[in-house]
């Protein structure tokens, strides 16, 4: 089990009491399909989506500190581009009740530092597509570079194909980063 905390959040792994919570926002249809997943349908949904996804180390919960609600989420996941390389590629999303107030570039910085840190990775990618603004300026915060853009790379909830604006951080570069 792994627990991060940060000035305001804390992260902990994944629970089967967490459904209720997740499947709350992740109804919402402004969270998912910007992200490239459909709405959750259902709190069985939900559920069957925790067990794929979000049932290992590397995947937590947010909340704010002292509160019971879980209002996010952010994993540590495959990266799918860097398979030879000690990677991870950062995935995340958050409740709408709470953007804009920078709960996400606080709780990614924070699971950018594990990942160095206690995971020794070399690299840690994070990817997202041309229309998400938010998750880029969450991205431009927490100091990863811009690859470049991949296109039509993955298929998405409706079945189209999506462009991927692909950004790395090297550990050197988090290292020399003001934190
Ligand atoms: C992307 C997401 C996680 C951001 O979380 P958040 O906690 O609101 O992010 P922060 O508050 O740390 O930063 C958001 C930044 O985007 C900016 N922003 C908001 N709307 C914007 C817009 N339309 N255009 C450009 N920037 C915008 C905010 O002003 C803020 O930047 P600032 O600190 O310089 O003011 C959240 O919006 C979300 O869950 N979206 C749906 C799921 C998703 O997109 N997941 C990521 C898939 S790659």
């Amino acid at each position: 089990m792994s627990t991060i905390t940060t000035e305001r959040l804390y992260l902990s792994n994944f629970k089967e009491s967490d459904a209720a919570d997740f499947y709350e926002y992740a109804k919402n249809p402004n969270v998912g399909p910007i992200a490239g997943w459909a709405p959750h349908k259902s709190v069985e949904d939900t559920q069957e989506i925790m067990k794929a996804w979000f049932m290992h180390e590397n995947a937590w919960t947010i909340r704010l500190q002292g509160e019971e609600k879980m209002i996010g989420v952010i994993a540590l996941e495959h990266d799918k581009y860097r398979p030879d390389a000690k990677s991870k590629e950062i995935g995340y999303s958050l409740s709408e009740d709470y953007w804009g107030r920078g709960i996400m570039t606080e709780a990614c910085k924070a699971v950018m530092k594990y990942g160095f840190e206690e995971l020794d990775l070399e690299i840690i990618g994070i990817c997202t597509g041309e229309v998400n603004k938010r998750s880029q300026r969450v991205i431009e915060k927490c100091g990863f570079q811009f690859e470049g853009k991949i296109r039509k790379t993955y298929e998405v909830y409706d079945g189209t194909l999506r462009d991927s604006l692909v950004f790395s951080i090297l550990r050197e570069e988090y290292d020399a980063l003001e934190k």
